[in-house]
């Protein structure tokens, strides 16, 4: 009686999270990094999601028993496993949407473009095959640093004259949730009705929740403001202190990337209004790759939403913010020009 109790709770934990799959396209997902801390789950997760008619999972280690462990779920998907960089173009062949978790992690003391040296060759590398073998699928950037690893697939998809701005995503949706979870906590409101727009980039102060525009709206002081949105900028470093050493956020960030990759899904499958915070190239600021609230549909991004009024606190944030992400994006750029 218990299990089934369970199993019912997961099911409709994915109704809610996840689209129905009534009458939906067929649809094949890939998870490059799969076998990761984030990758793991994240494959869990897609493999519960109706939308996902194939789900192909991909790293340089240990897919194998990732992909055997996940195919057992009694979900429709079907799931293939890949490992290492020759069975890449397999993994890719005929992919809707490509969610990217590959790459290591922080450790305590680090910042995310700590990680740079690392992750922008495996980046670079993955997007290289997405280039070659499904040119025209959807990418979700999650490996960090996300404010430059997506103009790095940017500038790779260029180099194959395949770059669709439309269809490259940097994957901010952990910093939506965060800034939903403490905001809720924050004024006693329930978190599934409370929406909070986050915008600017992944890192540090670059991210700007926007708490002023956060439904349903709710007093706050000043200092209740800044201690909200400087909690959301840390709150991956909350997570890498306590972990202390083994890793950064993997079971929110999980979530966070399946309801991304979701709503990616439905947008591709013509369901109308879905809107997300993403950082995709933009012309809403002065730096060419920017997250704000995007439609997404059958093209991917279907519009680019504006900021909206910002308080004279949110408008210094997003000044301040500039020079940091303009750097991280010029970072991204020349390491591809100088591959
Ligand atoms: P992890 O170390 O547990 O897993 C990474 C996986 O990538 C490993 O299985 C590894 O074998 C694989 N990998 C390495 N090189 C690869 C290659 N060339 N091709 C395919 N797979 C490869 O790390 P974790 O915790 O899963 O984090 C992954 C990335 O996600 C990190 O860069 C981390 O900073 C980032 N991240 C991003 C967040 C966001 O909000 N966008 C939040 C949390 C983490």
């Amino acid at each position: 009686q218990a299990g089934r109790q369970f199993v019912g709770a997961g099911r409709e934990v994915a109704r809610r999270c996840f689209s129905s799959a009534a009458e939906a396209p067929e649809r094949k997902v890939a998870v490059l990094g799969a076998a990761g801390g984030i990758g793991q789950t994240l494959s869990l997760l897609m493999k519960m999601s109706p939308s996902v008619t194939k789900l192909s999972l991909y790293d340089i280690v240990n897919t194998p028993g990732v992909a055997a462990d996940c195919s057992h779920v009694n979900t429709g998907a079907q799931v293939t496993g890949h490992v290492g960089a020759d069975q890449l173009d397999d993994a890719l062949k005929g992919c809707d949407v490509v969610v990217i978790p590959a790459g290591v992690p922080r450790k305590p003391g680090m910042t995310r473009d700590d990680l740079f040296a690392i992750n922008a060759g495996i980046v670079a590398g993955l997007v290289d095959g997405v280039a070659r073998n499904c040119p025209e699928a959807l990418i979700t950037m999650i490996s960090n640093p996300v404010n430059s690893t997506v103009p790095i697939a940017a500038e790779v998809l260029k180099k194959h004259g395949v770059y669709n701005p439309k269809k490259l995503f940097g994957v901010t949706t952990l910093d939506v949730v965060r800034a939903k979870t403490f905001y809720a906590e924050k004024n006693g409101l329930d978190v599934n009705t409370v929406d909070v727009p986050v915008v600017g980039g992944h890192a540090g102060i670059t991210i700007l929740p926007l708490f002023s525009q956060a439904t349903p709206s709710a007093q706050m002081d000043q200092e209740t403001i800044e201690a909200l949105t400087v909690r959301t900028q840390n709150g991956g470093t909350e997570v890498v202190e306590a972990k202390a050493g083994k890793g950064s956020a993997t079971l929110s960030m999980a979530y966070a990337g399946a309801l991304f990759a979701d709503a990616a899904l439905r947008g591709l499958n013509g369901v109308q209004d879905v809107v997300e915070c993403t950082y995709v190239e933009s012309s809403v600021t002065d730096v060419p790759f920017f997250s704000s609230k995007v439609k997404l549909g059958p093209e991917g991004v279907s519009e680019i939403y504006g900021l909206g009024d910002l308080t004279d606190y949110e408008k210094d944030a997003l000044d301040k913010m500039m020079p940091e992400l303009q750097a991280s994006i010029d970072k991204g750029i020349d390491f591809v020009k100088n591959m």
